[in-house]
């Protein structure tokens, strides 16, 4: 290859913004100027290459677009721990069945039982797949949704992620105007768009949350028209690692945690 023919090529690949095969190509036109590459095999590398490249650099993005709190994966969660959790089913969702019907998942259960663990680890799931996710505390996203753009954060963020996650509902009432904007979004994601929901507190306890039991009923239906539930039971993981490390006795094994 002459000089000019090279130049050009690296240029080229510079120029279609291929760093990751610009960065192999010498290497693999050794490769095949020492027979042992076919072209074919060459031009499959280079390709290949600058394919998972874009593939991570578009991960990282999803992710950090996400807004996960941190990473927590299904591989990470110890089922030993939490009996009452069905394993086949958890592990079912991870195949994202649910996201290409547009279904939810929601996690129920005491504080440390793993429900935000469990929601990250789906959204964590969904992004390595290469979709939109969405993840806000119920606190952040009422108070997104009250704002002067809560329109716009509807309708550019919370609806177009393929995946919401709307973690910890129950900890504070809503007032009505939340409440109100809760209902449009369950609506506007209602058989679109899947939500994954966690919450302290029993269905039966929603239309107290809510402050309006009919509204509570609207939105409930909706939700968990396509929807897994899970009520997870048991122990506080959070508190077994302090058990361990000590700082409780036994004497607060039954007590509850302030979270
Ligand atoms: N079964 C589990 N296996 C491994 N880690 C767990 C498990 N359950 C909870 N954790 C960890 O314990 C901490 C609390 O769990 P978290 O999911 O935040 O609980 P919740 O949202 O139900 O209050 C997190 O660091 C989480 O990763
Ligand atoms: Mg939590």
């Amino acid at each position: 290859m002459s000089q000019l023919v090279y130049e050009r090529m690296r240029d080229a690949l510079e120029q279609l913004n291929m760093p990751r095969a610009l960065e192999q190509v010498d290497a693999l036109l050794d490769r095949a100027g020492s027979s042992e590459l076919t072209t074919v095999e060459l031009l499959d590398q280079l390709l290949g290459a600058e394919l998972s490249a874009r593939r991570e650099r578009s991960i990282t993005m999803r992710l950090k677009l996400a807004g996960l709190p941190g990473i927590k994966t299904i591989e990470q969660f110890d089922f030993a721990f939490q009996p009452s959790l069905d394993e086949a089913k958890i592990r079912d969702l991870h195949t994202l069945r649910f996201l290409a019907k547009g279904h939810n998942v929601i996690f129920l259960g005491p504080p440390g039982c793993g429900k935000t663990h469990l929601s990250i680890s789906l959204g964590h799931s969904a992004i390595t797949a290469g979709e939109m996710v969405h993840f806000t505390t119920a606190r952040d996203l009422f108070v997104k949704l009250h704002s002067s753009d809560g329109l716009h954060f509807r309708r550019l963020t919370a609806n177009r992620a393929k995946l919401l996650i709307i973690d910890e509902i129950g900890y504070e009432p809503l007032d009505h105007e939340a409440a109100r904007n809760f209902f449009r979004l369950i609506c506007d994601r209602y058989e679109r768009g899947s939500i994954v929901l966690t919450s302290n507190k029993r269905f039966s306890e929603w239309g107290e949350l809510i402050g309006d039991d009919t509204l509570a009923g609207a939105i409930l239906d909706r939700l968990l028209h396509h929807a897994t539930t899970f009520a997870i039971n048991g122990p506080s993981y959070r508190l077994k690692e302090k058990r361990r490390a000590g700082i409780l006795g036994d004497a607060d094994r039954k007590g509850g945690e302030p979270n």
